[in-house]
């Protein structure tokens, strides 16, 4: 399986009437021509706030075609976008997707405003554990290094030794060359990733509220349905679930999964909006939906995303100490190759 799916989708236009047209007939995938007129003034007036405001869109796989194909500079999954945002030299980050992302991107670019459309879009895998949790499992493992998944906070991140994402999760416990790590918080990831590794994993008790609902019974009804099937899965999903995939893989991972093999047809047992992102770029796919929705990532909208860049709000702020220590740990997984 890879490790990492090539780096993000990055757009660059001449000027505002070409983005506005590429986005007009990347659009056109996706939406009846009769949509437009309403997407129109908001995708023209986010194009014009991003230039004069020298702002970049960061958007994660699993935001609305209208943001996806319509205004992300950057597109990708969680690693991608931390790639990304160590590398802009934009002046603004929008970042549309959960707060940790935006977070990640702050603790990144302490200098750089960051903005995120709705600060109330949370994520249940960064609500399941605290700094506190993180120090009391220290404690009870002395000497045992701590790796946490990019869905947490600024403050787990500062307490832990290494940061990882399900793009690179294994890679990072065996970069650590140690016999036993803690990993935290997804249960499911963790136990994916001692399936594949030597090392004794320790986990905590998270899961994600949308990945956790997906049953080994739902892809055998589907499989019934549809012949010749092919089912990818992201690793936060049950273990039966991953056991009955065809293949598991970060969002980006799936993604290029579908463009590189061009199946048939595919079910992406992941959050919904990825399967319309990707079959505006696969139309000869059949995309097989039985998804779930991140009420979190629904939180951002276009008119959210224009919102932010005309009243530079919300921009994320994070403690400048715990900002430091947070850094060291995603520094540290960007390192890891
Ligand atoms: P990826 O890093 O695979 O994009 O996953 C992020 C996420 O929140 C999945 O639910
Ligand atoms: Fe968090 Fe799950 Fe939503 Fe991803 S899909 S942001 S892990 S709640």
């Amino acid at each position: 399986m890879p490790q990492d799916g090539p780096s993000a989708r990055v757009a660059r236009h001449r000027s505002d009437a070409d983005a506005v047209d590429a986005a007009r007939r990347r659009l056109a995938t996706v939406f009846p021509a009769a949509a437009w007129p309403e997407l129109e003034p908001d995708i023209a007036a986010i194009v014009r706030l991003k230039r004069e405001r020298n702002a970049v869109v960061l958007a994660h796989n699993y935001q609305t075609p209208d943001i996806y194909h319509g205004v992300a500079d950057i597109v990708g999954d969680s690693l991608a976008l931390a790639r990304e945002a160590a590398r802009t030299d934009a002046a603004v980050i929008v970042l549309c997707g959960v707060h940790f992302m935006a977070e990640t991107a702050k603790i990144l670019n302490p200098d750089r405003t960051v903005l995120i459309p709705d600060p109330g879009a949370g994520c249940s895998l960064a609500a399941s554990i605290t700094a506190a949790d993180v120090r009391l499992l220290r404690q009870r493992h002395p000497g045992v290094p701590v790796v946490v998944y990019v869905n947490t906070s600024a403050e787990v991140k500062a307490e832990a030794d290494i940061c990882c994402t399900s793009g690179n999760a294994e890679r990072i416990v065996e970069s650590l060359g140690a016999e036993t790590v803690l990993f935290l918080p997804d249960e499911y990831l963790a136990r994916w990733v001692a399936g594949r590794t030597r090392t004794r994993i320790i986990s905590w008790h998270g899961h994600c509220e949308v990945h956790e609902q997906f049953t080994a019974v739902d892809i055998a009804r589907v499989r019934r349905a549809h012949a010749g099937l092919e089912v990818i899965a992201h690793p936060e999903c049950p273990p039966d679930v991953l056991a009955a995939a065809d293949f598991v893989g970060s969002t980006q991972q799936m993604t290029d999964w579908v463009r590189t093999r061009r199946p048939a047809r595919v079910l992406l047992l992941t959050e919904c909006s990825m399967s319309d992102n990707v079959a505006a770029e696969v139309p000869d796919v059949e995309l097989v939906r039985a998804c779930s929705l991140c009420p979190h990532m629904k939180r951002i909208d276009l008119a959210k995303v224009r919102r932010s860049l005309e009243t530079m709000g919300h921009a994320v702020t994070i403690d400048p100490e715990i900002a430091a220590r947070a850094r060291r740990s995603v520094a540290r997984m960007l390192e890891v190759r």
